[in-house]
């Protein structure tokens, strides 16, 4: 018995050396790879304890481009904020889209083709300009009635208390789905899909890491679920679906795709609330947390009401797209902008298509990378870097305004500007589609809560973040905040 123990040991060592032995070898003009011993995982422990920390060791000691072996992958970061800007240019030879079909595949089960494409221009036209306006008048409409309908228990003006996360998850996430997908006569139908896609948001991060689906532990089901919601039939019975959907649907009628249409929707409805659910609990919290920036909001709410009368007969205020606009220049963008700059972790990535000569001229310096390396420019280096926001851990709702009230886009470090300071929507080849709705509904939420409630905090503890999504984005709360609410 003891022989076959010693003879398994002896084994497990002999193929750890061969694969030491065989790791990746610096070659001449390469970045430096940061040493790592662990099979597969490689650094990924480290980096995901806390990326920021990590990398600004990485770079203390390997320079500000350099590679990490991580999950089976070769990323070079390129940490330097003045020569970001090279790699999300470069679009012939480092890609965003080329990361795409593995993740695809794994998370929801298709590869892209030209359809994905077709699907992307919709996006890009529908989230943006008239149609974005009409979409933000039905979320508008749909946040009243979730807030509104009786989704606060029948306290009435009564207080009551209420978990602030569940809260937005409920209204705006139902809000969310309603807008675009439009509703079902059935009632229970959008918070069945609700209840569906926060159990698939709970093993999503797991998908897109690539662990295996047998290890995470329903995902199947999840996404199974969710396809059955997302069917044609069940899609056309909704009523006033914003018009992509329609589109959509169209689009794989036309290429006899019915049957891949759940599968292609998962992702836009994914898409559009993975990182918003938690965005609006922490512009929420820190509002709440905050009397100095809650009045300021709430003044400059007061503002846009004085400008316009109540529509006539109608209990509810509707903020058109232009006046949520005209809150971009004060307070209300400004702390948006800043629980962004706080809670998202992550970057752009691109992938090699072939090697890539990274030039950076002012420094007379070149750098090699593989084919089909990684290149992650990770911006939530910079948006906690305090040479670039003072203080960076403090949340202090006005560090997006100039002097002047008007919002401040420019950031400098060592007096040079900084173009990715501040860069929640990724850039270039990745730049998020619904990044001009996401702000408008964050701010149709804060707008709606404070205009019909009393709110406050009942707990003083301070809510961390949960490192479960980190560099996918907006971080949960490790905890639901609990406040007390009443109608007014
Ligand atoms: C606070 C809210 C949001 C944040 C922080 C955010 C951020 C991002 C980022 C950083 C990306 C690029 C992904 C990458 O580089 O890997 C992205 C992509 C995307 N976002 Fe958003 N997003 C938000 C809300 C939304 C909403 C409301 C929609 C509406 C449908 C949306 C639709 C998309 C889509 C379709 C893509 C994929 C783009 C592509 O494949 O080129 N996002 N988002």
């Amino acid at each position: 018995m003891l022989s076959v123990i010693l003879a398994f040991f002896v084994l497990i060592l002999a193929t750890y050396f061969l694969w030491n032995s065989r790791k990746r070898q610096q070659r001449d003009g390469e970045p430096n790879i940061v040493p790592y011993s662990i099979p597969y995982l490689g650094r990924a422990i480290n980096f995901y304890k806390d990326p920021v920390k990590f990398l600004k060791e990485c770079e203390e000691k390997y320079g500000s481009v350099f590679t990490l072996f991580m999950g089976g992958q070769y990323f070079t970061f390129v940490t330097d904020p003045f020569v970001q800007h090279i790699i999300v240019k470069e679009k012939k030879v480092l890609r965003f889209r080329n990361c795409l079909p593995p993740v695809l595949k794994h998370a929801f089960d298709y590869y892209p083709t030209a359809v994905d494409d077709e699907m992307m221009k919709l996006t890009h036209h529908y989230f943006q300009g008239k149609p974005l306006g009409l979409l933000v008048k039905q979320m508008n409409r749909n946040i009243q009635k979730w807030i509104l309908d009786g989704n606060q228990g029948d306290a009435g003006d009564k207080w009551e208390t209420v978990g602030l996360l569940s809260l937005v998850q409920r209204v705006m996430g139902s809000a969310s789905f309603v807008s675009l997908f439009g509703e079902n006569p059935k009632a229970s139908d959008t918070l069945d899909v609700q209840r569906q896609l926060l159990n698939f948001l709970t093993v999503f991060p797991s998908l897109l890491r690539g662990l295996p689906l047998s290890l995470i532990t329903r995902s199947r089901e999840y996404r199974q679920d969710l396809w059955k919601s997302l069917t044609k039939s069940k899609v056309t019975k909704r009523k006033e679906i914003f018009p992509i959907i329609d589109e959509i649907v169209t689009l794989h009628e036309q290429n006899g795709e019915n049957k891949l249409l759940p599968k292609r929707l998962l992702p836009v409805l994914v898409a559009s609330q993975v990182n918003t659910n938690p965005s609006s609990f922490w512009i929420l919290y820190y509002l709440l947390k905050n009397s100095e920036a809650l009045a300021a909001v709430k003044d400059e709410m007061e503002k846009v009401l004085q400008e316009r009368s109540k529509n006539p007969g109608n209990n509810f205020v509707c903020f058109t797209k232009e006046e949520m606009e005209t809150m971009t220049t004060l307070d209300t963008e400004s702390a948006i902008n800043e629980s962004l700059r706080l809670s998202i972790s992550g970057g752009m990535l691109r992938k090699a298509a072939t090697e890539y000569r990274l030039e950076i001229p002012d420094y007379g310096q070149t750098y090699t990378i593989r084919e089909n390396d990684m290149v992650l420019v990770w911006t939530q280096v910079n948006q906690m870097d305090p040479e670039i926001f003072e203080e960076p851990e403090v949340f202090k709702y006005d560090r997006f305004l100039n002097e002047d009230g008007s919002l401040k886009t420019n950031f400098y470090k060592d007096g040079k500007l900084v173009k990715y300071a501040f860069q929640p929507f990724g850039d270039g080849s990745s730049k998020c589609p619904g990044r001009y709705w996401a702000v408008l509904e964050l701010k149709q939420l804060v707008v709606n809560m404070l205009l019909y409630y009393d709110i406050k905090l009942i707990d003083s503890q301070e809510i961390k973040m949960d490192k479960g999504r980190v560099g996918l984005g907006a971080l949960n709360p490790t905890k639901d905040a609990l406040m007390s609410i009443r109608r007014k």
